[in-house]
């Protein structure tokens, strides 16, 4: 089978890391206190608690601004957060998509896991190359960001040509929204999408982060609170700031959420050839198999899994509407 290979590191990788959690010298207790006392110039934004690592002598060791990690527990409220974003980056990893370095450890004398992902905002000397996330690309204050004011994602990817001056990373960018749609990642907000800066080949999209298969997560919590996507998909041109303000195809209107439809419409409006979006959705069908596997094999609860196979075989039927048939 084409895809064997890739599939085969990858669940040997997850059942390494699984068998092998290492330990961290440092209690959830401690985390804590550590976070308050390396606070200032950590400089990792977001909403969840996390801190900045190096790793010496063998040891993950918190520290600020020379950390080459982000240690995130799961979060208060969202028990296993830490083990299901931890099997999404590796979906991801395993439809091709540029994804940070990821694994997951344990707090001293606990058998609770955590996050913990290497910086790609580093080079090998530790120096800090430039991140610059969709917010700041736009100009968009906390208010606006209080004020639910956000773009819509042929906003974002339109952006995206602009500030690399190519039309690879846009292709990429709509892979990644669909992804995230597949996997029910509904938390693929501006603050999720950024470009990092390399001087031979300038800007580009940074590797992915923050992926969450959110809707097995809050099922599994018992948050019932519904998400479909963090930004709209394509733009009404006389409201181009509002989420609310989205366009809906007719497609959208006829079956209460999105399907393929949609994103061939997208892709239209990007002038993105509709083979990509059909290469896309049969990519991610090829390898379902695979995908389900990663799941099955990873740390979440049973519940959790079983959640998370249901949404993304519904949701691979749903983005194959429109595509598939045609
Ligand atoms: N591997 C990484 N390398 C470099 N920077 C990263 C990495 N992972 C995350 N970041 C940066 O840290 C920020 C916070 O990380 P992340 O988005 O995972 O946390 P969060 O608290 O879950 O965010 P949110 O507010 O979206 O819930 C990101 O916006 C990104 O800029
Ligand atoms: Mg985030």
């Amino acid at each position: 089978m084409i895809n064997q290979q890739p599939l085969k590191r990858l669940l040997v990788k997850l059942n390494h890391d699984t068998n092998n959690i290492e330990s961290l010298s440092f209690t959830r207790e401690e985390f804590f206190q550590n976070k308050i006392r390396y606070a200032q110039g950590m400089s990792i934004s977001g909403m969840q608690q996390k801190i900045s690592l190096k790793y010496v002598n063998g040891n993950y060791e918190p520290c600020n601004a020379e950390g080459e990690y982000i240690l995130k527990p799961s979060q208060e409220g969202l028990r296993f957060s830490a083990e299901n974003e931890y099997c999404a980056m590796l979906i991801s990893q395993y439809y091709k998509i540029k994804t940070a370095e990821c694994s997951l450890v344990k707090f001293k004398d606990s058998t609770e896991n955590a996050y913990i992902t290497k910086r790609f905002d580093r080079d090998i000397h530790n120096i800090r190359i430039a991140q610059e996330d969709m917010n700041s690309i736009f100009n968009l204050s906390a208010r606006d960001i209080n004020n639910k004011i956000s773009k819509n994602y042929e906003t974002v990817i339109n952006k995206i040509i602009e500030v690399t001056g190519r039309k690879p990373p846009a292709i990429e960018l709509l892979k990644r929204i669909m992804f995230s749609y597949l996997i029910s990642n509904s938390d693929l907000h501006l603050k999720n999408i950024s470009v990092i800066y390399n001087e031979k080949i300038g800007y580009s999209l940074s590797p992915s982060y923050d992926l969450l298969m959110i809707n097995s997560l809050l099922e599994y919590n018992e948050n019932k609170e519904q998400t479909s996507m963090a930004c709209g998909l394509l733009c009404d041109e006389e409201n181009t700031d509002v989420i609310e303000d989205e366009y809906f195809t007719e497609h959208f209107e006829h079956y209460g959420f999105y399907t393929g439809h949609d994103f061939l419409e997208l892709a239209k409006r990007l002038n993105i050839n509709k083979k990509v979006v059909s290469t896309i959705v049969q990519d991610f069908y090829i390898k379902l198999s695979g995908a389900i596997e990663i799941i099955e094999q990873s740390l979440m609860p049973e519940q959790m899994k079983q959640q998370a196979i249901n949404d993304i075989k519904t949701r691979m039927k749903v983005l194959q509407i429109g595509v598939i048939e045609d």
